[in-house]
C-alpha cells in the first residue's frame, strides 16, 4: 500500500488485518500516535484522515491506501515550529503523562479548523471522544480556547 503521511508518500507492505495505528507505529516508525484501549473508546490513537479525525485503532491500514494521513508528528510547521494548538497545550499545562495528548492535538486541530471560535459547550462536545485520566480536563479546555486565540492572532498577522 501507498499513502501520504504528513505530506510524504510512504509505502508499506502489511497484512490485511494490520491496524492503521500499528502500521504507523511499526511499519512507518511514527510512534507519536499512541494506543490506549485498542477498541475505539479512548481517542489516544486519533489521526487525521484526509483532514478528518479517525480512530486509527479501528481502521485497517489497507483501507487508507492512497489517502492522506496527518499524525501528531505532522502538526508542527516546516521548520519545526509548534502549531497554535501545540503551543496552547504547552502554555496551559494541558498534559501530564502525555499519553492522550497526540489524540487531543489532532482532534483539536480539526475542531478549530471547522469552528475557529468554539463556545465552552462546543469545546466540551468537541473533545468528548478523547479521554485523559491525568489532567481533569480543565487545562485542556483552557488550551483549546487559547489555541483559538493563537490561531486568530496568527491569521490576523498573516492578513
Ligand atoms: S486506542 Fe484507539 S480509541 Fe483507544
Ligand atoms: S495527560 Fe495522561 S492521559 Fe492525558
Amino acid at each position: 500500500m501507498s499513502l501520504t503521511v504528513n505530506g510524504t508518500v510512504r509505502e508499506a507492505t502489511v497484512p490485511a488485518r494490520r491496524l492503521l495505528s500499528d502500521c504507523l507505529r511499526h511499519e512507518l516508525g511514527l510512534t507519536g500516535t499512541h494506543v490506549g484501549c485498542e477498541h475505539g473508546v479512548c481517542g489516544c490513537c486519533t489521526v487525521l484522515l484526509d483532514g478528518e479525525p479517525v480512530r486509527s485503532c479501528l481502521t485497517f491500514a489497507v483501507t487508507v491506501d492512497g489517502r492522506e494521513i496527518t499524525t501528531v508528528e505532522g502538526l508542527a510547521g516546516p521548520g519545526g515550529e509548534l502549531s497554535p494548538v501545540q503551543r496552547a497545550f504547552t502554555e496551559c499545562h494541558a498534559l501530564q503523562c502525555g499519553f492522550c495528548t497526540p489524540g487531543f492535538l489532532c482532534t483539536v486541530t480539526a475542531l478549530l479548523r471547522d469552528n475557529p471560535a468554539p463556545t465552552e459547550d462546543e469545546v466540551l462536545e468537541g473533545i468528548s471522544g478523547n479521554l485523559c485520566r491525568c489532567t481533569g480536563y480543565q487545562n485542556i479546555v483552557k488550551a483549546v480556547h487559547r489555541a483559538a486565540e493563537l490561531t486568530a492572532e496568527a491569521e490576523g498577522g498573516a492578513a
